[in-house]
């Protein structure tokens, strides 16, 4: 059973590279609310700016497009974060989320779904060849102030 949603917000930008700080802040500031200790908070801040960095650079690699955020805080101090893009999708997922695999160029290290997968505490790609990827991430934090406002 899932707990009570607390509160949500959604965020549509670009894939511009501008905006990967954009949303890393966006979803700080957010977890913000649930009282997460400094670890955790940049945690969610180095997931979230692997996902969103996966749509800018792999999803659109050649136009602009859209990148949602939707940020959703659960009662029991629990913050979940979907990552979604309308790219070029992802053929094989396991393949993807393999370690040092990666399709992009050198700089690239292949280890943002290994990342995402250690710093969150669950992590979900949906993904269909020519409609987009989403990524689903959630995680616990240790205080239980419980959300605010
Ligand atoms: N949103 C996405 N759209 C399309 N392909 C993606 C997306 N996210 C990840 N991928 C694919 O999964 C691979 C692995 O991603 P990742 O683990 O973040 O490593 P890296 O980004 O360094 O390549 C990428 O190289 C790419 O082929
Ligand atoms: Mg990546």
């Amino acid at each position: 059973m899932k707990s009570e949603l607390l509160d949500q917000a959604v965020i549509t930008f670009s894939s511009r590279s501008s905006n990967e700080g954009f949303a890393r802040a966006a979803a700080a500031c957010f977890a913000a609310r649930l009282d997460p200790t400094l670890d955790e908070l940049a945690d969610v801040k180095t997931a979230v700016s692997e996902a969103v960095t996966n749509a800018i650079v792999h999803a659109y690699p050649d136009r602009l497009g859209k990148v949602t955020m939707r940020l959703r805080l659960y009662a029991g101090s629990v913050m979940e974060v979907q990552i979604r893009d309308t790219g070029v999708g992802i053929p094989d997922v396991e393949q993807a989320k393999t370690p040092l695999y990666t399709t992009g160029s050198e700089e690239r290290s292949g280890m943002g779904f290994t990342i995402m997968e250690s710093f969150m505490d669950m992590l979900k790609v949906r993904s269909a060849v020519g409609k987009g990827t989403t990524v689903t991430m959630r995680k616990r934090f240790s205080r239980r102030h419980g959300a605010t406002g």
